[in-house]
């Protein structure tokens, strides 16, 4: 019989991609994917430190791994427990003390080890460190039967943002070559891959090496896009997470020549007031902001901008926020993320001590998701009426409903057959529900 394992993934894309590697890892070793972790073998947590909300969930959900694990060994057989991700980096021997049933931890960037760990018995349980090798060289080829896949180009973070985890559990900034990327979406476009979402942390700041002809090169963003481009089958690429101090004139112009690249920048701000960011450490001004997004909407005026928020940041005062509430109706934000801020442990803004009290901190939270529900309303109901270009990925919940992305990535949901998927289509858009669009072809 098979050896059964159940995943769990906490937090970002990158998360995801990272999880996926690790199926990958797995199936040739005759493991097979389970969605119930009592009945599994092996149990893998990919979590993420990003607040502490997320963290916490990972030693809730350890807790109720060891009752299964109890269980299993007292029926003859074991479970064994993997805690991989940002959380396993952070705080490493900390998690096995705090459950000793933890068999392993592995960090962002050495779990690929998971093979060897898993073959051979009395092997140290903590590995959360940043190897010499890539381990991105241990992937075996991936089998997909996606439309749109996600591949990490870009990983780790140089900086070092006052409130912000990722420097540290990710490391530093490295880029993989763009031979090794251009290889790997090839593959994936031979499987019916259509579009590609280009990952990093910092991905606006990708710099990777480029090999023709003995000849080597450093190659940024846009150029890479390039290169993507002319891989047969990909149609659409996209690329996140951008910091506003990367975006480049030519990733800027990228975006007017070149159709394949989607008309969409997630370009998180954080916070308006100029005197937060520079407490954040962002390295730019709230003008700064809006001119890259004039910019781009100069070369492109169809341009969906997304943004993350951060409110009740050590020190923000109601007028700090309201600089927050300004920008929003300086900029049409299509859609948005915002957290209340979370201190986390081994940042410098961790140690700041004016906190915001929790009251104001969910009051402004509530205000601010509420004038960005509103944007986005008004965005998706602006397409009423009209067509907008969808590549449809999979059945939707209900029989004959088919569901796929816009080129601004809003769901889009049509009634329809198995032949449309794959495909890019018109759509005209009848009806915005909630935060998806339904329409017809
Ligand atoms: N507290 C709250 N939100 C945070 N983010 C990152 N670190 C923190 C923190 N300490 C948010 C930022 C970032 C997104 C991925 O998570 O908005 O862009
Ligand atoms: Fe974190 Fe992004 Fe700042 Fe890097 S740029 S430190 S990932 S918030």
């Amino acid at each position: 019989m098979s050896m059964l394992y159940h995943i769990k993934t906490y937090g970002c894309q990158m998360n995801h991609y990272d999880s996926e590697r690790i199926e990958d890892l797995l199936a040739p070793l005759g493991y097979k994917k389970s969605d119930r972790p009592e009945d599994s073998d092996l149990v893998i947590l990919n979590t993420c430190h990003i607040r502490e909300k997320a963290s916490e969930k990972m030693y809730s959900d350890l807790g109720r791994l060891s009752k299964y694990k109890e269980n299993k060994i007292k029926s003859g057989s074991d479970l064994k427990i993997v805690v991989t991700g940002c959380v396993a980096q952070a705080e490493g021997e900390q998690i096995i003390k705090r459950n000793r049933d933890v068999d392993f931890v592995l960090g962002p960037q050495s779990y690929h080890k998971i093979t060897e760990l898993l073959n051979k018995k009395n092997q140290e349980k903590l590995h959360n460190f940043f190897p010499k090798e890539s381990k991105f060289d241990y992937f075996p080829k991936t089998e997909t039967k996606n439309i749109s896949a996600f591949v990490t180009i870009q990983e780790g973070c140089d900086k070092f943002c006052s409130f912000c985890v990722v420097p540290y559990t990710r490391g530093p900034e490295f880029s993989r070559t763009v031979n090794e990327i251009v290889y790997e979406i090839k593959h994936l476009s031979n499987q019916g891959v259509r579009e590609v979402t280009l990952l990093g942390q910092n991905v606006s700041d990708y710099k990777g090496m480029y090999q023709k002809d003995g000849k080597l090169e450093k190659l940024e963003l846009s150029k890479l896009i390039d290169k993507i481009s002319d891989i047969d089958g990909i149609n659409r690429i996209r690329y996140i997470t951008s910091h506003p101090s990367d975006i480049s004139s030519k990733l800027i112009h990228e975006h007017k020549t070149n159709m394949k690249l989607m008309p969409y920048l997630h370009l998180p701000i954080q916070s308006g007031s100029d005197r937060i960011l520079k407490k954040m450490n962002r390295g730019y001004t709230q003008k700064h902001y809006v001119d890259i997004v004039t910019k781009i909407k100069e070369v492109r005026k169809d341009f969906a901008v997304t943004s993350d928020f951060i409110v009740g940041f050590p020190g923000e005062t109601d007028d700090d926020f309201l600089q927050t509430l300004n920008l929003t109706d300086k900029v049409d934000f299509a859609a948005s993320y915002s957290f209340k801020y979370s201190p986390r442990p081994g940042t410098p803004s961790s140690l700041l001590k004016d906190e915001v009290p929790e009251s104001v901190s969910n009051k402004r939270l509530q205000i601010l998701q509420k004038k960005l529900d509103e944007s986005q309303k008004k965005f998706n109901n602006s397409f009423v009426g009209k067509k907008l270009s969808v590549l449809f990925e999979k059945r939707g919940k209900k029989s004959n409903q088919f569901v796929g992305r816009s080129q601004y990535l809003q769901p889009v949901h049509v009634n329809s057959d198995e032949s449309i998927i794959g495909k890019i289509l018109d759509i005209k858009i009848n009806k915005v529900e909630a935060f998806s669009l339904h329409g017809e072809i």
